[in-house]
């Protein structure tokens, strides 16, 4: 005990003496920067989001919706729900699912048909995903329809039941109409539980018909009524993102072109909107999501919206009429791509058109008669080879003509590298490509090597989107990779390489965004979550230090005249933030030993006090967890300077962000 309390006071003093007295040394590394000549402008939209529907992040993730396969479209028409199997309640063998489009429409076919003999207590019971998180004493909206044509059913009743089935909120309701009808209530939880279910009981004797049995939280982003999980949008929100591209990924391509991701489905009322599979289901066997569905509740419409939400650019993307290539490969013929080329005319009528044209009137009719002043599409994902560059070019003709304001992102396969990247790259530039996105998924030793990557790229070429990457601390998606210190450490040396060539690296975003805890395909994710909390993990701390100081102009930053790129472990890049007035200077140490840098700030107008926040530590497999979310955070404290020059000492495995004001 007396042992610990002398190592932190210890630690204590230590890091008080790195960070108040300025003490140089002769082998200080110097670092020089030029505030008065920025080389580039970053742009707006360096740091974003790339949402991906993958892990559960839409469906039991960001759309608020806690009943799982609420309207009965799954392939299995009652996955999710359980019928109880013995006395008192068997008598119900007539129950199931049955098929109508009496009151909706012809894309939500089935409903369920609950045939109550016994007159008393027959339940069903939802499991929600992977249970339902519920707070004490808040509200919880349910919603449902019903047709209850002999009137035989009084009451049904509506219980959230804890893992032991104790009861922690109820609400009955007479379902007294013959024809369909919506029926709502409100149920207030009276225990916070991760893994509530939903069970519903019936009263009466008959049968009854119900479809999209719904419960959500009142308390969503923004107040939406069955909006978004506000918790998580918030973590999202504090990234300041400046892009939203959505929705993925690989689940735009599907593993056939007939489970492609379709926008023009996801849009009208939720009843309105098919159900359909989700390709990250059972990619993997590693660990299976059989019940991954997309219900559409989050479309295309919510997308834009929480881009507008967010001050993000939305870049939605569409298929380019190429299957998933790891799937089955399945190509639209050329003379057959007009209906896809057309849904990216649509999409662009639907996000700009003004209100008279078809698909802004649809806009309009959902709420946003307002323009989402869309700047960018994607066309495709990581599609390969001629196939995809043919179809691009038919796209560019197409959209260009007709709209030659929207910048066009184009992909360039699944690898950083090799032949499939060469090709594309190479015929990209001959079509006057805008921007190229890559994908790294790559081992911790390449993030440190690809610092430089962009060095050497071409100046008159296309932009780059760096649209998903992620260090595999295991292997590629290995279920074992963890969001450990070193995986962010590395990005973070390679951030500065974008940062530092933002002359053409217009993009960047982290991949993939989120993961459901308990039901998930892909590791590592930015951030984790359980039905009731968000994990912001030291991936995402590193991301909120990039975004949050991305500033406005790059600034040169070099020791002995060159780049800061790996000398000693140690990486650079700066920045000029116009807008707050200041500089600001992102420092990277990938070493297990501390190091005394000397910032020498040429043409700096004034003196001022600078803030320097540091996340570091010595261990580099440590990790934020749900038992202990905040192990590692950043510091952020302010010391005064009154030189051209301040000196640093930079802790082992550190990322320091050094910022000061200008005039
Ligand atoms: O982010 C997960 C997947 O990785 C994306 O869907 C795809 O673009 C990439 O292969």
């Amino acid at each position: 005990m007396a042992l610990s309390v002398l190592s932190r006071n210890t630690a204590l003093f230590i890091f008080s003496i790195l960070f108040t007295s300025i003490v140089f040394a002769k082998d200080d590394m110097v670092l020089d920067i030029d505030s008065a000549k920025p080389v580039a402008k970053i742009q707006p939209t360096m740091y974003g989001i790339f949402f991906e529907d993958i892990n559960f992040s839409a469906d039991g993730g960001l759309y608020a919706e806690m009943v799982k396969n609420r309207s009965f479209e799954f392939d299995q028409p009652l996955m999710g729900w359980t019928q109880p199997a013995t006395a008192p309640y068997s008598s119900n063998l007539n129950s199931g699912i049955a098929h109508t489009m009496s009151y909706a429409n012809n894309v939500n076919k089935n409903i369920l048909r609950v045939n109550v003999f016994n007159g008393n207590n027959y339940s069903i019971v939802n499991e929600g995903f992977r249970g339902m998180g519920v707070v004490k004493g808040k509200e919880y909206l349910l919603s449902f329809y019903a047709a209850n044509p002999d009137v035989n059913i009084k009451t049904i009743t509506f219980r959230l039941i804890d893992p032991k089935d104790n009861v922690i909120a109820t609400a009955d309701i007479d379902p007294q109409v013959k024809d369909w009808n919506q029926y709502a209530a409100t149920l207030i939880a009276t225990k916070t539980e991760e893994k509530a279910r939903l069970k519903i009981t019936f009263k009466g004797h008959g049968a009854i018909d119900l479809d999209m049995i719904s419960l959500f939280p009142k308390d969503t982003w923004n107040g939406r009524t069955k909006g978004l999980r506000k918790d998580l949008v918030e973590v999202i929100a504090d990234l300041k993102p400046g892009f939203l591209r959505f929705p993925g990924g690989c689940i735009i391509e599907g593993r056939t072109l007939a489970q492609r991701y379709q926008w023009k489905q996801t849009l009208g009322a939720i009843e309105q909107r098919s159900t359909m599979v989700s390709r990250w289901n059972t990619e993997f066997s590693h660990k299976l999501t059989p019940d991954y569905f997309q219900s559409f509740g989050l479309g295309f419409y919510e997308y834009f919206q929480l881009a507008e939400d967010l001050g993000a650019e939305p870049i939605p993307v569409v298929s380019c009429g190429i299957a998933c290539q790891f799937n089955t490969g399945e190509v639209v013929p050329l003379s057959e791509m007009d209906p896809y080329i057309q849904d990216a005319l649509d999409l662009i009528e639907f996000a700009n058109g003004s209100t008279d044209t078809p698909w802004g009137m649809v806009r309009a009719s959902m709420g946003h008669p307002e323009k989402f002043n869309l700047k960018y599409l994607g066309i495709g994902n990581e599609q390969w080879g001629p196939q995809y560059i043919e179809r691009f070019e038919l796209f560019q003709k197409a959209l260009k003509e007709k709209h030659p304001e929207i910048v066009l992102i184009s992909g360039s396969g699944p690898f950083p590298d090799g032949e499939l990247f060469d090709y594309a790259h190479k015929e990209l530039k001959k079509l006057g490509a805008e921007i190229i996105d890559e994908h790294y998924y790559k081992d911790m030793a390449w993030f440190k090597q690809n610092a430089t990557r962009y060095d050497s790229y071409d100046r008159n070429g296309p932009k780059i989107f760096a649209g998903e990457y992620a260090a595999q601390s295991v292997a590629t998606v290995s279920p074992k990779n963890k969001n450990s210190w070193e995986t962010a450490l590395v990005e973070a040396a390679f951030m500065t390489g974008l940062e530092r060539n933002a002359d053409i690296v217009y993009m960047t975003s982290y991949a993939p965004l989120m993961a459901h805890v308990d039901a998930w395909q892909w590791s590592p994710n930015m951030i984790w979550f359980n039905n009731l909390e968000v994990l912001r993990t030291l991936n995402y701390q590193v991301q909120k230090l990039f975004s949050n100081n991305k500033g406005t102009d790059l600034l040169r930053v070099s020791t002995k005249n060159e780049a800061i790129t790996g000398q000693e472990g140690i990486y650079a890049s700066a920045v000029k933030d116009s807008i707050n007035k200041s500089i600001i200077v992102k420092l990277v140490n990938t070493k297990g030993s501390e190091r005394t840098i000397k910032i020498n700030a040429k043409n700096r107008m004034v003196a001022s006090p600078v803030s320097i926040t540091t996340l570091a530590n010595d261990k580099l497999d440590m990790e934020n967890t749900f038992a202990n979310p905040a192990a590692l955070l950043p510091k952020t404290e302010t010391r005064k300077s009154n030189a051209d020059q301040l000196g640093l000492v930079l802790p082992k495995n550190s990322v320091v962000i050094v910022k000061f004001a200008i005039e």
